[in-house]
């Protein structure tokens, strides 16, 4: 999700091949009392309230808030490259299917927008999307605010509280979140993010295919999907940008859904590099997503030859350049195992285990230690990171100067605040029973990579938590030392 925040008015528009459908409810009314919630001083708009679209199935097209637009024809030169939206292609895919052997037809979708209207724009985003996402977004003009992957929705930090903030404190500005057609389409599977994208399509699909199926994809992790059963996974952390969220957007029509399917980052990645692969499609992750769930989806529902399943894809590979698209960052996730065999044979250190490595001395910082005593203490210590743990000695997260310095120079932390408020939640992890070969490939991704040991904790009502003790951290120096340290007696 991304929200835009402009200085002008603006509409959002999504199509699919025949026409233009304009959502003027992205636009949402700040005046509204009971779409406004209240924190102390200022007020931001619950982004799960339910919708106030007047769109119903089957309404009179005259009273419709949404309106269609003729396609614009193709002529040679297009006044602007937004009249290139609804246009987007349908392609058949031509070996995935077969290759689960599936007869049935799939086709993808692929969505194209671009900003090219003028307007000042802020895009407010989480850290988990990539970088290439953010100098893409600056190269066309647009100003980009991080935050917080891993803050819940409405927390202070979520990037819808950050950009009702935004939106309140800049004058004449207006906030957006994110809000084809052959002749017969008998599924469509489609990502949810805000559920913006599932919702418009599929609202148009089964008005022309009644019958058509609409598969909801999010991730394991996200809430999205119904019944509620279905979305308790364990699992609180996903890699997938643009897909899932923890609260239902209020763009999002739920009765649309035939059915959710939850995808796994490793299935998905790997699809999407099939898809670049074998069908010459260069999309995105949560193309591959859907792509991996349409598959599992066509096998339930039994589709046979002659049947359409379209998939939608939403975006390119441009901006995962140094994501799934690199095999050591696959690696280095648990996606795919790379055959370093050939390699490894021939570096000598690269059997040894993490344990062998002569480390600095550990030192971790309780989370009531205050963001300057942590800073005095990580200069005087020459450290970078430092890992974080409660009473018991339990890993709670890292502190790093990196993360300090984003958040204290944006003014979003004080330095006498704890540094629980300041916590790194996602890095790199390894025991001390890793191979070197493999914790090198970890830290051509990462500065640093925490050993861990994880233990079971049973509670006294029975539960079974897994706690995880940090033992140390490892960074490039270490390893170089190491074989710079060892090489001599080898020889
Ligand atoms: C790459 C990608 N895939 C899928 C989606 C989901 O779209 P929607 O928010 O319309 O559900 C998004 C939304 O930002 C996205 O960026």
């Amino acid at each position: 999700m991304l929200f835009w925040i402009c200085k002008t008015p603006a509409k959002l528009t999504a199509g699919g091949a025949q026409n233009v459908v304009t959502f003027n409810d992205f636009i949402m009314d700040t005046n509204s009392t009971a779409y406004t919630c209240w924190d102390g001083r200022r007020a931001w708009i619950h982004p799960g309230l339910p919708s106030r679209c007047t769109y119903r199935r089957g309404i009179d097209p005259s009273k419709s808030p949404h309106h269609s637009q003729k396609r614009h024809p193709s002529t040679k030169i297009l006044p602007n490259i937004l009249y290139k939206i609804g246009d987007s292609p349908l392609v058949q895919v031509n070996k995935i299917g077969k290759s689960f052997d599936l007869q049935c037809e799939f086709c993808i979708g692929l969505a194209l927008t671009a900003a090219v209207k003028g307007y000042g724009c802020i895009i407010v985003m989480s850290d988990r999307n990539s970088m290439e996402k953010v100098n893409t977004l600056k190269a066309l003009g647009a100003e980009v605010v991080r935050t917080q992957a891993n803050v819940s929705f409405d927390s202070p930090e979520s990037i819808i509280r950050v950009a009702y903030r935004l939106h309140r404190q800049i004058p004449n500005s207006h906030i957006m979140d994110q809000g084809f057609s052959p002749d017969q389409v008998d599924m469509i599977v489609c990502g949810a993010g805000t559920g913006g994208t599932i919702t418009g399509l599929s609202r148009k699909i089964i008005e022309k295919c009644p019958g058509c199926k609409v598969i909801g994809v999010i991730p394991y992790g996200s809430i999205l999907a119904e019944p509620e059963e279905t979305n308790e996974s364990g699992i609180d952390y996903f890699e997938m940008e643009g897909l899932g969220y923890d609260f239902i957007p209020t763009v999002f029509d739920q009765q649309l859904i035939t059915k959710w399917y939850k995808s796994t980052d490793k299935d998905s990645f790997q699809m999407a590099r099939r898809l670049i692969r074998e069908e010459g499609l260069l999309c995105g992750g949560s193309s591959g997503a859907a792509m991996d769930i349409a598959i599992k989806a066509a096998r339930e529902y039994g589709m046979k030859k002659g049947q359409k399943v379209v998939v939608v894809m939403p975006d390119s590979i441009r901006d995962y350049m140094t994501k799934f698209i690199s095999d050591e960052w696959m690696e280095a996730k648990g996606f795919i195992d790379l055959d370093n065999k050939d390699s490894e044979e021939l570096l000598w250190w690269a059997k040894r285990k993490t344990r062998d490595l002569n480390m600095k001395e550990l030192i971790t910082f309780h989370q009531n230690v205050t963001i300057e005593d942590a800073l005095n203490i990580m200069n005087n210590n020459g450290f970078d990171q430092v890992p974080v743990v409660d009473e018991s000695g339990n890993l709670l997260g890292m502190v790093t100067v990196d993360h300090i310095m984003s958040e204290f120079t944006k003014g979003r932390v004080k330095v006498t605040e704890p540094v629980s408020n300041i916590l790194f939640k996602h890095f790199q992890q390894a025991t001390m029973d890793t191979r070197l070969g493999f914790l090198s490939r970890l830290l051509d991704v990462d500065n640093y990579v925490a050993i861990v040991h994880d233990h079971k904790q049973y509670k006294a009502d029975g539960r079974e938590l897994t706690k995880t003790m940090i033992i140390n951290i490892v960074t490039r120096i270490d390893l170089v030392n190491f074989i710079l340290r060892i090489k001599p007696e080898k020889k």
